[in-house]
């Protein structure tokens, strides 16, 4: 006997007072009672379980298969209809009335092309493939408020549409995702990513910009290979692309305004492979960071220009290209400043106020960010630091761990800011029609 059945709705009354149709929170105040349940060992264990069976078999961008059939198990074990394939080996579920309004929450599903360094018993069977984003607890979570939802689907005052998203890394999910069409008519869609740093039971965002703008760049520099003791009968692609690598670097330093952050970073770098050989070319890629579209834009531009100007200055030829159908370009995670209001109510309710951080922005950057572009969202970080664990690795090191202790935050966090984000939204409907009798 669990605490399902003890909930007790509590209503609001709304301020006399207020003007405007911003929705106030507090009708179903259920989260409290929702981290309980996400606590209890029947849904902790059986979250766990999940957590470790996506943690052993990790699985690249659109090839998320087994995982995509774990969902769909977990779904019909719930008795939760979905929508499949979405975007390849996505999972669109839905919970509720069937009706409108729709609010969305998201998990991304893939892993990493890492080999996982950490010794435990559910380590990575797939040598080379590792969970170390944190994905795996992503998809569990959510998986964990599918199930408080479903127990709880009287109080969903619409649907709540769950979204398994495959490839946030660098494949562009989301895009597909959205194109799919399988999100229209959403109203807001919430996101989460775990933390490492953050102690447990910790949230923390901020209203606006919270991630950059991110694309990629490869480019191809020529010159004539030849012996290396004659270089003058050579055109030196590894010394031109030396050049262009530290040119680069000048767009930031100099050309940027200093109180708008950017990043450009040449990550790679390829050619020759004797010691008396001068190569015919040379290859760099990297990546660039900028929260406006405006700096990303003209970042974009004057990375072509330097590249083919530098390698010209030296004699090469060069040719630029960004991000490609399977890289595409993210544009920036900017949070929606009526749901940072509504976000930290809910939060402050299920953790605690002091619990709800607010951050600085970070040149990171999530695929989130194209929901954002069209429906409103909102992204946080949960924590998940033991007080133990002094110094953590962070994400995308082989040594990366998930503290399962997360799993029942996650899991209550996303339950809670749907239901109550419905609950609000029926509120704010009421009150502008009777707005409107009252004229
Ligand atoms: C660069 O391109 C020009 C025009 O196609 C060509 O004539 C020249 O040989 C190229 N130089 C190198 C180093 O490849």
């Amino acid at each position: 006997m669990s605490l399902l059945s003890s909930i007790v709705p509590i209503f609001v009354v709304f301020s006399l007072f207020q003007h405007q149709f911003i929705p106030q929170i507090r009708a179903f105040d259920v989260s409290q009672q929702f981290l309980q349940i996400a606590k209890s060992d029947e849904v902790f264990e059986w979250m766990i379980g999940i957590r470790r069976r996506i943690h052993e078999h990790p699985e690249l961008g659109y090839e998320e298969f087994e995982t995509s059939r774990l969902i769909r198990d977990e779904l019909d074990k719930l008795g939760i209809r979905y929508e499949f394939p979405v975007a390849v080996t996505g999972v669109v579920g839905f919970i509720g009335s069937g009706e409108p309004p729709f609010v969305a929450i998201r998990a991304d599903m893939d892993a990493l092309l890492m080999q996982e360094m950490v010794e435990w018993e559910h380590k990575s069977k797939v040598p080379g493939k590792m969970h170390a984003c944190g994905h795996d607890a992503h998809v569990t979570m959510l998986l964990g408020a599918a199930k408080i939802l479903k127990d709880h689907s009287h109080l969903l005052k619409g649907t709540v549409v769950l979204v398994f998203q495959p490839a946030e890394e660098g494949g562009g999910g989301a895009i597909q995702v959205v194109d799919s069409g399988v999100l229209e008519n959403v109203k807001a869609i919430f996101g989460l990513h775990v933390s490492p740093a953050l102690p447990l039971g910790q949230v923390s965002s901020r209203s606006g910009t919270l991630l950059a703008g991110s694309g990629f760049f490869e480019a191809v520099i020529t010159g004539k290979g030849g012996h290396a003791a004659i270089p003058q009968h050579s055109i030196d692609p590894i010394l031109a692309a030396s050049n262009v690598v530290v040119s680069l670097q000048h767009l930031v330093s100099r050309e940027a305004d200093p109180l708008d952050s950017q990043v450009v970073t040449v990550a790679k770098f390829q050619g020759g492979g004797a010691f008396n050989v001068i190569p015919d070319s040379v290859t760099i890629g990297g990546t660039f960071r900028a929260f406006s579209k405006e700096s990303f834009m003209q970042l974009k531009q004057r990375i072509e220009e330097v590249i083919i100007g530098q390698a010209t200055v030296q004699r090469c030829n060069a040719t630029v290209e960004f991000s490609s159908k399977d890289k595409p370009f993210f544009p920036a995670t900017i949070n929606d400043n009526k749901l940072h209001e509504f976000f930290q109510n809910v939060a402050g309710n299920i953790l605690g106020p002091t619990n709800v951080k607010t951050m600085l922005p970070l040149m990171g950057s999530e695929d989130f960010s194209v929901y954002q572009e069209v429906i409103p969202g909102y992204f946080y970080f949960l924590g998940m630091k033991a007080e133990s664990n002094k110094k953590p690795a962070s994400v995308h090191s082989p040594f990366f761990e998930v503290n399962e202790d997360i799993l029942p935050f996650g899991a209550a966090m996303h339950a809670s800011l749907v239901v109550n984000y419905l609950t609000e939204l029926q509120g704010s409907e009421t009150r502008s029609e009777k707005h409107h009798d009252e004229l």
